[in-house]
């Protein structure tokens, strides 16, 4: 699984960075950034980084 943020949806809520903090951080543009190296999701993490998506309010975070 991969996992991308969509910047020109997300508002910056910080709901991504609360709830999966390995692999979402904010940038110095107030909006989240998926943290460098984290693109590619370990199966281990899917469950959480699928939280983070749910989380999201405007859907910003993309997975496929
Ligand atoms: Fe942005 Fe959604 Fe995270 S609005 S800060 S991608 S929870």
């Amino acid at each position: 699984m991969k996992v991308s943020v969509d910047k020109n949806a997300c508002i910056g809520c910080g709901a991504c960075a609360a709830i999966c903090p390995e692999y979402f951080e904010m940038g110095n543009d107030t909006k989240a950034d998926v943290k460098k190296g984290k693109e590619k999701v370990a199966k281990a993490d899917e469950k959480k980084v699928k939280e983070a998506v749910d989380g999201c309010p405007v859907n910003a975070i993309k997975v496929q």
